[in-house]
């Protein structure tokens, strides 16, 4: 097989890992998606994928599935394995038991546990050991547990539904709808893949939300976090009537443990500005192993996430429709008074989404 055709082959196999991990886009957090497959010669003999936090890593499925034929068998995995015992044994050691022979990963394992002991593990063992250095979508797949393992901060999406002239809601505080049913659709599936979802009082107070995922598929459902400065909020909100975790971040110190019920924990953040920190807000969920976070509020929380630089992307939902001068606005932002103030963003993507764009802008990179 000359150069081209192997590279060929190993990027056939390495993608299908990729797909195979994407199947655990909606339950591993806060494990990454990983995905694996044991080939013989052109032969796929075993597949699998990381389901579920505490339970058996990608390999270990494809392993199993592959059984007596993992001997001398190619490995292609999206993740580098790992190297040390966690909740489950070290998969690189599984694959040295298994007999492999070649073991292919699409990227490094960020987390410092792990951080290129795998694969060196494998070598040490005569395996032959490499990362692809195809890009096969792996890294974005990850990128919110790549960012929290390099920095100690979960990546950021910020969403927000506007109409034509950049307005969220009426000027009685109503917004719903402003956009379609498919745009909503697939807000849903952005929660369903973040471990928490960040509102803010107003928001909890005008639409009253149960910021939960709505999905087909099996979801483990994200964590709820509510900016709630004076610890106002409505004990009947229907987000307390859901299942799954609410965290009340306050600003006040005498506010701190459970409230409601055991589901409904409170915590105290304040920021310099007497307001929630929010950049404190992102720590703790850090801390939490939060990997993907979805900003889902009002102009008032939008506006201290991206007036503090904390949002990676922002994804703006944009209707064919106007709200006038009279209605609500996408950021609230103080400090800003020329043109020379503005705060720059990149388009990367745009796309139409039944009668509504999908427009995902990242930070400037001109600063
Ligand atoms: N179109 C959309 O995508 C969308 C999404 C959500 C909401 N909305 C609309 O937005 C409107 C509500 O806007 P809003 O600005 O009041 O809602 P918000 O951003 O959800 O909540 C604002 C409140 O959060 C609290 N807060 C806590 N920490 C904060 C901080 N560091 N910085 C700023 N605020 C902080 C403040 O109350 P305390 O001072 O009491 O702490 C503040 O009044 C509603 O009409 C709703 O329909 C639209």
């Amino acid at each position: 097989m000359n150069t081209t055709d192997q590279l060929d082959r190993d990027h056939r196999f390495i993608a299908r890992a990729v797909e195979l991990a994407k199947r655990g886009l909606y339950t591993t957090k806060p494990n990454p998606r990983v995905g694996c497959v044991v080939v013989q010669g052109e032969e796929i003999v075993g597949e699998g994928w990381h389901e579920r936090a505490g339970e058996p890593h990608a390999e270990i499925h494809a392993l199993s599935v592959a059984g007596e034929r993992a001997k001398g068998s190619e490995v292609f995995v999206s993740l580098e394995p790992c190297a040390h015992a966690g909740r489950t044994g070290p998969c690189a050691q599984a694959l040295l038991d298994a007999g492999v022979s070649r073991v292919m990963a699409a990227m490094i394992d960020p987390n410092p546990q792990v951080a290129g002991r795998g694969i060196e593990m494998l070598r040490t063992e005569g395996i032959a050991a490499e990362i692809s250095q195809q890009d096969c979508g792996a890294v974005e797949l990850n990128a919110g547990f790549c960012k929290r393992m390099t920095s100690g901060r979960p990546l950021v999406r910020l969403k927000v539904a506007a109409t034509m002239d950049g307005r969220t809601a009426a000027n009685d505080g109503s917004s719903q709808w402003i956009t379609g049913e498919a745009a909503r659709a697939e807000v849903h599936q952005l929660r369903a893949r973040s471990c928490a979802i960040v509102t803010g009082i107003g928001t909890v107070r005008e639409d009253d939300p149960r910021l939960n995922a709505r999905v087909d598929e099996d979801v483990v459902q994200p964590l709820r976090v509510v900016l709630d400065g004076n610890g106002q909020v409505d004990p009947s909100a229907r987000l307390f009537s859901e299942p799954g975790d609410v965290l009340i971040v306050t600003s006040r110190e005498d506010d701190e443990g459970y409230g409601f019920d055991a589901r409904t924990e409170k915590l105290c953040l304040t920021g310099e500005d007497g307001r929630v920190d929010v950049a404190g807000v992102l720590d703790m969920l850090a801390e939490r192993a939060c990997n993907e976070v979805l900003v889902e509020a009002g102009a008032g929380v939008a506006g201290a996430f991206v007036s503090r630089g904390l949002v990676d992307e922002i994804w703006v939902y944009q209707s064919p429709d106007m709200l006038g001068s009279g209605g609500r606005g996408m950021f609230v932002m103080r400090g800003i008074r020329s043109i020379g103030d503005r705060v720059k963003f990149e388009l990367k993507d745009v796309s139409r989404i039944g009668r509504d764009l999908r427009l995902i802008y990242s930070p400037s990179k001109e600063g």
